[in-house]
């Protein structure tokens, strides 16, 4: 047993290996439970009595040794960052992972979003879930208005004087910006909108839009004319010429839809301006006093302007994608498009 205890206590000195795997291997061979010096302490139970204390200290000594032994070399082992597998290939390709892009309709509304914050607006969201009273009612919609109709919208709760219902744009934002807000107000309001309609290249039951809104004394056409072609020049670049056509919506007296020039052709004509030159972009307008009304707004002392666009259209104008329903389907081989976009 001396012997055997010496020629272990010798190997557990020379102990050399490197890998936590060779460094356990060794563990289990010496001091687990079948391992050497675990054998030679079953052993030494059935030593004669007067050979006991020598051989109990000699085993002790052993035994603190190897423990100690296999410390330091796990401490070494990991210090020098050894794997537990020595087959590791530190020189192997990696595993590819498809790293995440934003959806294109988030990159426009971000866009979009940073060149009115760069105007002064602030960012106002509402409820995708609205009542009546703040997507009609209070937006001077008269009661017989065909927007009202269960064609266009998602009601949710009907048979009511004031129904819920899935808002039909996020001019209901505006009602109640002029709510809330202190005046002057100056804010843009992007979000998600639903309207009961088919789905095909141009129209979608579900889209987003962003409305915008400004309020104070003295606010004239012409502010409004200015704003949107500087935002219309941020958006589609400095050369960008707009127009206004005169159109109706019941919260705005008078009102506009405003054209771009085509960003394709530059105005000469092409296939996706149609020949025209021009691309529609937005409808606007001056608030109609019975809106500011509504909502406690004295209309002899403040006036203002607004606008709404479709996140979708700017987007699909911006990079001349032809069909909405893209947006909605994820396939990678289209959102991989847009993986090189530079937010603003
Ligand atoms: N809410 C309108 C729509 O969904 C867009 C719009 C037009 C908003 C004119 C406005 C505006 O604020 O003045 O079609």
């Amino acid at each position: 047993m001396k012997e055997q205890i010496e020629q272990l206590l010798a190997e557990v000195k020379n102990l050399t290996c490197k890998t936590e795997k060779d460094i356990e291997d060794a563990r289990v061979r010496l001091l687990g439970k079948k391992g050497e010096i675990t054998k030679l302490f079953d052993e030494f139970r059935t030593i004669a009595p007067e050979l006991k204390r020598e051989f109990g200290q000699k085993l002790n000594v052993l035994k603190k040794e190897a423990t100690a032994k296999i410390e330091e070399l796990k401490a070494n082992a990991q210090a020098a960052g050894q794997t537990a597998d020595d087959s590791f290939d530190a020189t192997l390709p990696g595993d590819i992972r498809d790293l995440g892009s934003r959806h294109p309709v988030s990159i426009a509304r971000q866009q979009i979003v940073s060149i009115f914050r760069k105007f002064g607006y602030d960012v106002a969201e509402g409820p995708e879930i609205e009542d009546d009273y703040h997507v009609f009612e209070a937006l001077n919609f008269p009661p017989n208005h065909p927007a009202r109709d269960m064609q266009d919208t998602f009601f949710v709760s009907a048979g009511h004087p004031n129904p819920l219902l899935l808002r039909t744009h996020t001019s209901s934002v505006q009602v109640r910006a002029m709510e809330k807000m202190q005046l002057p107000i100056r804010v843009i309001c992007p979000g998600r909108v639903f309207r009961n309609e088919a789905i095909s290249a141009r129209a979608h039951c579900i889209f987003h839009q962003v409305e915008g809104l400004y309020i104070d004394e003295n606010v004239t056409f012409a502010d409004l004319k200015q704003a949107i072609l500087l935002f219309a020049r941020e958006m589609f670049g400095p050369d960008t010429q707009i127009r206004m056509r005169p159109s109706y919506f019941p919260f705005t007296e008078p009102s506009a839809e405003v054209d771009v020039s085509c960003n394709i052709c530059h105005g000469k004509g092409c296939n996706i301006c149609k020949g025209t030159g021009w691309l529609e972009i937005l409808g606007c307008g001056m608030v109609d006093p019975n809106v500011l009304e509504a909502s406690g707004i004295d209309s002899k002392k403040y006036s203002g302007f607004a606008f709404g666009m479709g996140i979708e259209r700017i987007a699909m104008l911006k990079w001349q994608v032809n069909d909405l329903r893209h947006y909605f389907e994820n396939d990678m081989r289209f959102l991989r498009e847009f993986s090189s976009c530079v937010e603003v």
